[in-house]
Parts: structure tokens; sequence; C-alpha cells
């Protein structure tokens, strides 16, 4: 990973994850990258500008009035200079400001003025995170094509616990340098299947099952941070996109996501169906909600619907096929059976319940292919995602050149 000569404008809005930002600095530079560091005047309440002007070795820059800074590098100059704005810690305050295209300091300016992508790094308390005025400013940033990167969960420096804790130094870092597109899938197109499906009954009643998405919305991440152009093709979660996928294309049935699967994967090179796509579908959807029949039972008659994998390799010409397993029992047998009965290229399988798998945080997966196999051990998702992506990426190489 290199981040060599890669020009970044940090900015830091005022919250205490400020301290994590010098460590951020620390961990850009580590890989070379040229880092100016744009403080808002909150910010500096925590932290004093002297400190990033040390740690990034370039002076620290603040007010928009400021006359001498101005005319060492103007503003707009500055705004043109960098490649990539990131913005961590990001506050409820800053997105607020960016949601609403104000200019009113020197940090905000800039984000207008530049065409650089901006990436944000929420950190807040986990009430004012999950505020529907939150909610709306991230909605609106994310439509408008902002990388979101977090918030995680976990303990908060004011003694809560929930969502809203800035990601780790080297998480951001990470994301910076998949940003630039290196890495093991650089040039290729990449589609990613994830969440659940939902099959309706009636207007309020569905049949779906418990995939969270977090598996896939993390493989399409790792795929992002390999450098592959990422689509992702999500199931009803309610997961932000990960930063770096290029386009997310939004489904609710398993007959919607084969539609939007074989339209993207087209033009893909690798396909992984990271997805937990329903079997089976009611016959009938009633157009009213259905009524109780007090004493009678209910039966509802279901067709199968295709199965997307096996459409694609069914066709001449198709993308490298990966594939999921979730399997609550005798998972090789099953796995190397789907690999073989699918015709795909690879296998992931994973063992569901006890803490692994579905709603869970972290998996464990044993990847099966033609003439190999992976254990990869217990680890939280983005890391298995990351590995699973590494593995993904050599033998599609070696299948190519083979
Ligand atoms: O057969 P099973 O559903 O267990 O296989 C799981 C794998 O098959 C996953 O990769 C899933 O995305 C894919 N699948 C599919 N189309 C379906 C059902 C499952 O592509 N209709």
């Amino acid at each position: 990973m290199s981040l060599a000569k890669r020009r970044i404008l940090l900015g830091v809005s005022g919250g205490i994850a400020a301290y994590k930002s010098c460590e951020l600095v620390r961990r850009l530079r580590d890989l070379d990258a040229d880092v100016r560091v744009v403080m808002t005047e909150s910010a500096t309440h925590f932290l004093s500008p002297t400190t990033f002007q040390a740690l990034s070795g370039q002076s620290v820059r603040v007010s928009l009035w400021d006359a001498q800074a101005e005319a060492a590098m103007g503003h707009i100059e500055l705004a043109r200079w960098a490649e990539r704005i990131l913005i961590a810690p990001a506050s409820a305050d800053i997105l607020a400001r960016l949601a609403h295209g104000l200019a009113d300091d020197l940090l905000t300016t800039l984000c207008l003025a530049s065409a650089a992508p901006l990436y944000v790094a929420p950190a807040m308390n986990q009430q004012m995170w999950a505020h529907a005025a939150t909610r709306a400013n991230i909605e609106t940033l994310r439509q408008r094509g902002v990388g979101l990167l977090g918030p995680a969960s976990g303990d908060q420096a004011c003694g809560d616990v929930g969502s809203g804790r800035m990601l780790e130094a080297h998480e951001l870092r990470d994301a910076m340098a998949a940003s630039f597109g290196d890495g093991s899938l650089a040039g290729l197109n990449v589609v990613v299947s994830a969440g659940p499906t939902y099959e309706d009954i009636d207007p309020v009643r569905f049949i779906g099952n418990r995939s969270s998405g977090r598996m896939g919305f993390a493989v399409a991440q790792a795929a992002a941070l390999a450098g592959a152009n990422v689509t992702l093709v999500a199931g009803p979660v309610s997961l932000p996109t990960p930063a770096g996928v290029a386009r997310r294309i939004d489904v609710r049935s398993a007959a919607q996501m084969h539609v939007a699967v074989l339209d993207a994967s087209a033009l893909a090179d690798i396909y992984i169906g990271a997805a937990a796509v329903g079997d089976y579908r009611p016959n009938y959807v009633s157009a009213h909600k259905l009524k109780k029949r007090d004493g009678a039972g209910l039966s509802l008659q279901l067709s199968e619907n295709p199965d997307i994998l096996t459409s694609l390799s069914a066709k001449p010409v198709h993308p490298f096929l990966v594939g999921f397993a979730a399997e609550t029992h005798d998972v090789a047998n099953y796995a190397q059976h789907k690999l073989r009965n699918k015709g795909l290229d690879m296998i992931a399988a994973n063992q569901v319940g006890e803490g692994l798998g579905f709603e869970a945080d972290d998996n464990a997966l044993s990847v099966y292919w033609a003439d190999g196999a992976i254990e990869l051990p217990r680890a939280a998702k983005p890391e298995l995602a990351r590995q699973l992506i590494t593995q993904i990426a050599q033998c599609y190489r070696a299948s190519r050149a083979g």
C-alpha cells in the first residue's frame, strides 16, 4: 500500500476524537502522503495547530482571514492542491454545514471550492448520530457522493455506548489508500450482492431472512480497497454505502436482485454473490392486507426463484464467479457440492450460529476452489473480507493466466 506523493487535505473539526487524527497524520505520512491540515475553530479547543504542524511538517490553517497564510497559499490554491479531502473527525455541526453548502469558515469553503472527492469520518455522541437531523444530513451527503467512513460502534468518550465512534487511524488510512484505486484488483470491475431479499406476501408482510448484509458490504469495501470498480447490489438493509464503492443498486426481492445482478455483471470481471437470496417467493402477492380467519389455517403456495449464480454460469461468457454458502452443519460437503453444482470458480462457506455468520460481528470462512482450499479463521467481518479478497484476486489472476 502506498500513498506516495498523494495530496491529502485533512480537515479536523471539533470533537474529542481529534486526538486520533494526530495518529492519522502519522499513518498517512508512513505511506508517504503529503498531508496538510485545516482545523475548524472548535477543533483548536481540543488540540493546538502546533501539534498538527509538527506531525504534518506543514503549516496548519484555521482561518479564512489569515492574510499571511493566504499570501503563501491562497484558499483556492489549497482547494485545487488537494487530491482528496478527508474530514476526521467530522462533527454533527460540520456535517450539517456541509449538507447545506455553507462556507462560513475555511474548511467548509475549501470543500465547496475543491473538485477533490470528499470523505467524512463522523464522530459524535450516539444520540447526536441517531438524531433525525443528522440522519437527514448524512443522507444528503451520501447522495451527493460524499464518502462516509464509519462511524463504528462501541464505548464513547462521553460514557455512552453506541454508534458514533470515529474509525481508527489505520482504517481511515486504508480507506484513503483504497480511494486511489491501487491494489490486487486494480482495473477490474467487480459486482457484489449483499443482504437478504424480501418476498412480499401482502403490503405489510414478507418472507425474509436474517442476513444483516454486513459481510457483503465488508466484501464490497475490501474489493474497493483493493482498487476494483465496485457495483454493490444490496437487498433491504440499512447500511451506509462503503467508501470507495462506485455504484449501489438497492433491490428488495430475489427477482429484482436477479435482474440487477445480471445487468451489472454484463461487463464485470468478478461477481461475488454474498447475498442471502430467498429461494422461494409466494405465487400470489395480495394487493390488500390478508385478514386473519379465526380457526382456519393459512397455506402459502411458493414457487422457486431462479438461482442468480447458476444463471450467470450458464452464460457462454461470464465473470469469475464466487458464491457463499451459509450452513448450519456439514459445511465442507455442502459447499463443495454447491461449487460444482452452480458452476462456480470459488465458494466461501461459513457455519451460522454461535456468534458467527448472520447478524454477528465476526465470521470464519472455509474457501474452496477447484484445486485448492483455505481456512480463514474467526475475525471481524472487515478483516475477513480483506483476506477473502486477497484470495479471490489470486485465484482470479491464476484462472486468467492459465
Ligand atoms: O443454494 P444456496 O442459497 O445456499 O447458495 C448460496 C449462494 O448462492 C450465495 O452465493 C447466494 O448469493 C447464491 N444464490 C443465488 N441465487 C439464488 C439463491 C442463492 O445466486 N436464488
